[in-house]
Order: C-alpha cells, then structure tokens, then sequence
C-alpha cells in the first residue's frame, strides 16, 4: 500500500499580537484567569491588509520555494472565515502562489475541522494517483465580540503542508474514527462577521465528540491509547487541549489529573499558547510545536484529535518518517510568531472593528503587513491582492 501523509508543514501568522495581560487589565480581569485559566498567553491579530488568502499565501511560499510546483493537482484552502460565498479563496491563493492552470481549487468548511477533512481528501487523491501532490492549507482568522466571553480566545494563522507519497515528515496509518452529531455550539450566520457561541456547552459538545470518534476509532481497530508517543488536538484554548485529553485517557480505562494532561501536551502548546485561537489550523499548529519542541519522534505514533462545532470530529494516527527534523522550519516559525509587533488596546479595537466597504467603490488599503502578500484594494465589490 501507498505510504501517503505530510511531506512539508509551514506556518504563517500576522503582524501584530496582543498580549492578554493588558486585555485582562481592560476588562479589569485577573490576568492569571487566562495564563493559567484558559492556557493563553497572547493572540495573533491581523492587520487591515491581511486575512486568511493572504496568511494562506504566506504559509505556502516557503514549500512552493522548496519544492517547487511540478506535481501539484489540487489546492484544497480549509476556512471558517471565507472571504466569498461563492469564489474559493483557495483560487486567489493558487494565484499568488503561480501554481499551474493544471491545479484545481477548492475550499472546504465545517468550522475547525475542515483542514482534517482536506488531509483526507488529499490522501485519497493521492491513492488514486501517487504521482501527485495536494496543496493542503488551514487559515483562519478567530474573531469574537468585543466584550464578549470567546474575546480571549481570538487568534489567527495558517498552516499549510504539502501531501504525498512517500513523504518525509509524517505518514498517515491506520483507520481513521469519525463523530459527526448536529448541535448548535458555536455558528456564524451570514449576516454575521463574529461567530454566535455558546461558550460551555461548546466545551460539552467537543468532548463528547472526542470520545465519539476516539471509540470509532477503537472499535475499527486503531492503536491503543498507550501506542502514541504524543497526542495533538484542536485548540480553541490550550485548557481545552488538556480537558480533552483527560477525558479520552479516562474513557480508555486511565486516570489523569488535570496538571497531569497539561504537562503531557505542553509540547503541543507551545505555539497555540502565543498565537491563540486559529480554528482549522488550529491542530496542524499543535503537531508543528510538537515536531519542533521533540527531537525523539522517529518512527512515533501520533493521535491526532480534530474537532470542529457544529460538529464533526476525527480522530486518526500519524506515524512519523526517520529524519523529519531535517525537513522543519523550527527557527522560521519561531521568528514568525517573535517578530510579531505588539498592539495596544485602543488599536486592537480599532482593528477589530475595521469592516470591508459595501458600496463597490475603489478604496486602497495602505501597506501594513509583513508578510510577502496583501489586501491591496477593494474595488467593485473585488478584494484585490498583491505580493507586498
Ligand atoms: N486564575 C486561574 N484560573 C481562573 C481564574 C483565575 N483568576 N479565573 C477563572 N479561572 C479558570 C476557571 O476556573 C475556568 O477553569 P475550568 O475550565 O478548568 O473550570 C477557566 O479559568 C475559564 O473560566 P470561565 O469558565 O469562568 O470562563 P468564561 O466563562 O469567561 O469563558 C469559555 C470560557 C466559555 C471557553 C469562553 O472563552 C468561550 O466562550 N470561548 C469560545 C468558545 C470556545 O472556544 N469553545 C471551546 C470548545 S468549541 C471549539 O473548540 C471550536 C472552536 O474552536 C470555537
């Protein structure tokens, strides 16, 4: 059988980050409520001319770089924050990457679950035809309500990995345990920029559908608990990482406590601690801070935990090849998310509360990111992007 799985992984995120000690003195809020309360430390928060193309774009460039675009037949762009109810931002994103007219585009959704359901969807492309390789990229940006109880969890970045046979970072093995169960725990009408969430049974439905595909994925014949060097899982908040992982070490026969489930996975957290809430890329960031922060993972197992409200959830096994520490970007990544310039609160909510012209005007977007693209104009009801 094909070996099919992670052949590159890289990651973008924006140009400024806030730190959640001043949105806690804002709010007139203990700090310690989100450090230790939440696990966050700070967010990501995009500048006016970024969003998820350009942060997708962002995170791709460097595999394109390395790799080139020979083999590429599909881009499949996971996203909750599409920009177009209609044109996949995963077209823009094909285009500002060069990527060959011999590639399609596609975007997919179902909240944060969706960059797993692209994975899926790359393998089996790749099992009917192992001589080509997908793009695969999970962008997000999390936004809330000011004010609101999700605002603490905001956060945005990409992450996007290149798919194919006999690939060099991590294989895919095993069956794959799936939950899908329709409940209203977090949504985003279309009339809507921030999501509607209700906060703690959200926390409820993730687990329950953790559990859910961790007991499909056992009674398919996955690996046991105890096969997995690490675990990785969707992460709205580091906190929630550590719930679920206490709850599957529990609803397979273990016992741990919860600074115990922290602990395991504070490898995992590393990047989502400083970044924040990225919804689809989100788990792929938890398995790049793993890989970076472990240099012991050669021929591991992997679980890796995929939820998405709404919900559907996915629990499947990666195996990870000889000599994946050579492929990563461990000091690019870190300076991605070091040189992230800090903002205060006042500009934060300015930020926050930019929203994209409706009246099909020509309205330039002046030059704020540092990354390579950017949202350079609206105009005619088209957002226009450019390499900066
Ligand atoms: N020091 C230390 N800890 C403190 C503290 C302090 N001073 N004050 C509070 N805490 C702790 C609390 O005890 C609590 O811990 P436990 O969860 O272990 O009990 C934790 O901090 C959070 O406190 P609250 O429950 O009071 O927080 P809240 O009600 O203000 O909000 C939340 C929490 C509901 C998760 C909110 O952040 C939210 O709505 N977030 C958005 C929704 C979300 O992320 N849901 C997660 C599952 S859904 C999903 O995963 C999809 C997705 O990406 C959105």
């Amino acid at each position: 059988m094909t070996r099919i799985g992670i052949h590159d992984i890289a990651m973008a995120t924006t140009k400024y980050r806030l730190d959640l000690p001043l949105l806690a003195e804002a709010q007139g809020i203990d700090p310690e409520k989100y450090r230790i309360g939440i696990g966050q430390d700070a967010m990501s928060f995009p500048a006016a001319d970024e969003d998820v193309v350009t942060l997708a774009a962002a995170a791709a460039q460097p595999i394109i770089e390395r790799h080139g675009v020979e083999g590429i037949r599909t881009v499949l762009l996971a996203t909750e924050t599409g920009i177009d109810q209609s044109k996949a931002a995963a077209v823009y994103v094909h285009a500002l990457l060069g990527l060959p007219h011999s590639a399609r585009a596609v975007e997919l959704k179902q909240a944060c679950y969706s960059g797993t359901a692209a994975l899926q969807m790359a393998a089996g492309l790749i099992a009917r035809d192992p001589r080509q390789r997908v793009l695969v990229i999970a962008t997000d940006v999390a936004k809330y309500d000011l004010d609101s109880s999700g605002e603490s969890t905001q956060g945005a970045a990409a992450v996007a990995m290149l798919v194919s046979a006999d690939p060099a970072i991590a294989v895919l093995e095993g069956p794959s345990g799936v939950h899908t169960n329709d409940v209203m725990d977090f949504w985003r009408p279309n009339y809507r920029v921030t999501p509607l969430v209700d906060g703690k049974y959200s926390v409820r439905a993730y687990l329950r559908a953790a559990e859910g595909a961790w007991l499909d994925y056992r009674a398919l014949g996955g690996a046991a608990f105890e096969d997995f060097a690490a675990h990785c899982y969707h992460s709205p908040f580091t906190k929630m990482t550590a719930k679920a992982h206490k709850h599957l070490i529990g609803v397979s026969g273990g016992q741990a406590t919860p600074a115990e489930a922290e602990a395991a996975l504070a490898d995992t957290a590393v990047y989502n601690r400083a970044i924040g809430n990225s919804y689809t890329a989100s788990l792929y960031l938890g398995l790049l801070s793993l890989l970076d922060q472990r240099d012991d993972l050669a021929g591991e197992l992997v679980g890796m935990l995929s939820y998405g409200s709404g919900a559907v959830a996915e629990f499947f096994a990666l195996r990870v090849v000889e000599g994946y520490r050579e492929h990563l970007r461990t000091e690019r990544t870190r300076a991605q998310i070091t040189r992230r310039e800090p903002l205060d609160v006042a500009h934060y909510r300015e930020l926050h509360e930019l929203r994209q012209p409706s009246d099909g005007g020509d309205h330039a977007v002046p030059v704020d990111t540092a990354g390579p693209f950017r949202l350079a104009e609206y105009s005619g009801h088209q957002r226009v992007y450019r390499s900066r």
